[in-house]
């Protein structure tokens, strides 16, 4: 195998000199991103732009805005030309064979799906239908085009209740709820497949609590309706979109009697998405998991108390019961995605909080104002 500089700027990879025709083979720096237009897709696509990869990016928009792309475009300077855009639906196979036959992808990078607990247990169908259909269709149109690289985006919300902290990779897994269980079928559907079909390289990504935003402020979190989680609620309370903080559970056998969760900035996780693309290129590389969290735990008082220093504004807290279904303490053992992934976390909960402010000052109602009423 040899490398060489394209035309393009792009490392391109050949066969043996030798080869007596030379076959099309797929430019590992072209690459599909389903869910760009999201929270983290978005953050991704930015991070693999100026990494001088090529991204076609798949969103139906249903929980995101087409202005997070113009954004990242323009934020990725002279690499914006390099990102197309796809309005799509992963479950119409017709449109996603088009785009396949069209070009010759390296790799997916899976993120598009319904991430919602509450809704994912009133509506289960809904869950399975968008998440397990989507997925199974692009998979099946990914190996019908030689297209067999994937780096999908499961949660540590598979760990369940853990028996101990930090967890590792080799935990038992269980889920909670159809959302959960939708990330647990995935992996399961993913092991399945790579036994079928070594030909696979897969990583699987079990995602702590990601937060923070672009340090532009020009991208961040914009979620739908009232927001389920932490961070995003916060910052609605900062300016002033809604009048307190609900804290869920304040008995738990925690320091402050708050939840524990491992917080890590979205533009860390971003990049480790980028480390394990690289990692796809690897020989030896079959079905991996790997955690990305700081390995750090923070209470959400804790965490208040950081956004407050950052932000300057004072967050209202009212103090209630524990939230159906949530757990004590989850923080990540990150050893093997430092060991086999060469990725750290960079960032602390001060440029988390720093960064989720800059975002929520510079944008109070996101990304499309006329669209929020509260
Ligand atoms: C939640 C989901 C998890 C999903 C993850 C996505 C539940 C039970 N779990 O995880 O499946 O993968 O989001 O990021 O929904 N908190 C408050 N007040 C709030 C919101 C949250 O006190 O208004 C507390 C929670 O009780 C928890 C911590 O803040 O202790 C973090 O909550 P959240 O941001 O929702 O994340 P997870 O519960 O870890």
């Amino acid at each position: 195998m040899r490398t060489k500089i394209g035309q393009s700027g792009m490392v391109e990879v050949d066969g043996p000199p030798s080869s007596p025709r030379r076959r099309r083979r797929p430019r590992l720096r072209s690459v599909v991103v389903t869910g760009g237009a999201g929270y983290i897709g978005s953050h991704t696509v930015l991070q693999l732009l100026l990494g001088g990869y090529k991204v076609a990016v798949i969103d139906n928009l249903d929980n995101s805005a087409a202005i997070a792309i113009n954004r990242v475009r323009e934020l990725a300077g002279d690499h914006g030309p390099n990102l197309t855009f796809h309005q799509m639906d992963l479950r119409d196979k017709p449109a996603l064979e088009g785009l396949f036959a069209s070009t010759k992808f390296g790799a997916v990078i899976h993120f598009a799906g319904l991430k919602a607990v509450g809704e994912s247990v009133k509506k289960p169908m809904m869950y399975y239908d968008n998440n397990l259909i989507g997925t199974i269709i692009l998979l099946e149109v990914m190996a019908a085009h030689g297209c067999k690289k994937l780096v999908f985006s499961s949660s540590a919300t598979v760990y369940g209740w853990p028996k101990v902290v930090p967890c590792t990779e080799e935990f038992p897994i269980a889920a909670a709820n159809p959302y959960g269980r939708s990330k647990l079928f995935i992996e399961e559907i993913c092991r399945d497949i790579y036994q079928s079909d070594n030909e696979w390289k897969i990583i699987l990504l079990r995602y702590f609590n990601p937060v923070g935003a672009h340090p532009s402020g020009y991208i961040g979190e914009d979620p739908r309706g009232i927001p389920n989680n932490l961070m995003p609620f916060v910052q609605q309370v900062a300016v002033g979109r809604r009048p307190a903080l609900t804290v869920f559970g304040t008995d738990y056998s925690t320091e402050d009697g708050t939840g524990v969760r491992d917080y890590i900035h979205v533009v860390d996780l971003a990049d480790g998405h980028i480390a394990a693309l690289n990692k796809l290129s690897d020989a030896s590389i079959g079905c991996e998991v790997y955690n990305l969290g700081t390995g750090k735990g923070t209470s959400v008082l804790e965490m208040v108390a950081a956004f407050e220093k950052a932000s300057g504004k004072k967050i209202p807290l009212i103090y209630a019961g524990r939230r159906p279904g949530d757990v004590e303490i989850v923080y990540a053992s990150t050893e093997k995605a430092e060991r086999e992934l060469n990725w750290k976390a960079k960032y602390g909960i001060e440029e988390m909080c720093r960064d989720q402010w800059n975002w929520a000052n510079k944008n109070p109602y996101g990304y499309e104002p006329q669209d929020h009423t509260t």
